[in-house]
């Protein structure tokens, strides 16, 4: 049996008719996988896709605990990096799952951060025009973002997340015990999107904690940079329900789930500058939201005391990051048109207009933000 201390999520997708599936967030519960599936889905099969990483370390877990409930199967262990979530890696999932002879009925496992999330679900949302799909995400950034959601992709050289889907698992099973094997800079890449939420909050329609979650956030820096189960699982927790909750709105990003980008237009523009190479996602995000308050205080959004609180915060977290001056201001501003959250020709930003507060704007100009890019080296 899940332990008590186990708590879940519960996301509903009310566009899919009351559709909802579990997060079921706790400490060392990998070994859980195998009841899970048996309650969820009635699969004989199960393909499970992680990476030379994450298989030494979690992957016999996972085995042993399916074997144990008798079902039958296999594994795609990928190469490791952002430059694998492409459609070699798909096709690779694809052919072992017709040789294994796949059914409907039967399960997609992710085992890994986010990119084996995004790659391993748009796979099972292809695969025989979608076969079940289980989350079990090891990054925080894939337990407190990746995984919820339904979100699904692949880069192409011409941009990231391109090629995809919306596709939501049966359930998602966040083990926090497996971010004791993350190095801290990976650690950081999850704690950029931790502060988002925490930018975002009011936003999303939530207020779960006692305090704000960014006087949280300040408070709890040495317990979650520690680790402390506590901590960490309330973390978890709350960021999934914020998520959940802008999800529950809005599964297919026609409006307020954009919010979600805070930070992501200039990031994702500079990690296709950057060949997805020298810098992650979370480093990339975190300048992108100093940019994008930079900007919020450029247009009189936000006033410059809590322009300051917000960047402290940042830098309280370690995210001083910069771009690379390899990479100038012009080709970030030409990478951004190529990206999805270009409508009708125009820039779509996420910026700031309160506190916690955020909303879509599509008219920044290109001398602001140049100059938001050119304080980010
Ligand atoms: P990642 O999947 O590349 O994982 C980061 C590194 O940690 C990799 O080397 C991985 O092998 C390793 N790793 C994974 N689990 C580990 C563990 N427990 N211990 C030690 N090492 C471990 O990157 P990520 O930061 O998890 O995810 C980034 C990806 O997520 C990007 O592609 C981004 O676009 C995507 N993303 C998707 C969504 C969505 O809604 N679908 C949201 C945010 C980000
Ligand atoms: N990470 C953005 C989203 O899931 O919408």
């Amino acid at each position: 049996m899940i332990s008590n201390k186990t708590q879940t999520v519960k996301v509903e997708i009310p566009a899919q008719q009351k559709y909802f599936y579990p997060i079921i967030i706790g400490e060392n519960i990998l070994d859980k996988v195998g009841e899970l599936v048996k309650k969820y889905i009635k699969a004989e099969k199960l393909l499970v896709v992680t990476n030379k990483k994450v298989y030494p370390l979690y992957g016999e877990k996972i085995k042993e605990s399916l074997l144990k409930e008798g079902f039958e199967i296999d594994f795609v262990i990928l190469e490791d990096g952002e430059k694998h979530k492409n459609i070699n890696s798909l096709e690779a999932i694809w052919q072992k799952a017709i040789e294994f002879k796949l059914e409907r009925k039967d399960a997609i496992i992710a085992l890994g951060g986010g990119v084996v999330g995004d790659v391993t679900g748009f796979a099972a949302a292809t695969y025989l025009r979608g076969i079940y799909f289980v989350q079990i995400p090891t990054t925080l950034l894939s337990q407190v973002d990746s995984s919820v959601g339904g979100k699904v992709a692949i880069n192409n050289k011409l941009g990231k997340n391109l090629i995809g889907s919306f596709y939501q698992p049966k359930f998602v099973l966040t083990d926090i015990s497996t971010l004791k094997t993350l190095s801290v800079e990976e650690l950081k890449v999850g704690l950029a999107e931790v502060l988002k939420y925490g930018i975002i909050e009011k936003s999303c329609g939530l207020n779960g904690l006692n305090t704000t979650f960014l006087q949280y956030l300040r408070q709890n820096k040495d317990a979650i940079f520690a680790l402390d189960t506590d901590i960490i699982q309330e973390l978890v927790k709350y960021c999934c329900e914020l998520k959940a909750a802008v999800v529950n709105k809005d599964e297919k990003e026609a409006g307020l789930r954009a919010i979600l980008n805070f930070g992501h237009t200039i990031g994702h523009a500079i990690e296709k500058c950057s060949n997805y190479e020298n810098i992650n996602h979370g480093q990339a995000i975190a300048i992108g939201m100093k940019g994008a308050l930079f900007i919020s205080k450029k247009r009189k959004l936000i006033d410059e005391n809590y322009y300051k609180t917000c960047l402290e915060l940042l830098d309280l977290y370690g995210m001083d990051y910069k771009i690379n001056k390899s990479i100038n201001s012009e080709m970030i501003y030409e990478a951004m048109f190529g990206d999805k959250k270009v409508l009708s020709g125009k820039i779509r930003f996420v910026l700031l207009t309160g506190e916690s507060e955020v909303s879509v704007f599509n008219d920044v100009d290109k001398e602001t933000l140049i100059e938001a890019l050119n304080i980010l080296y």
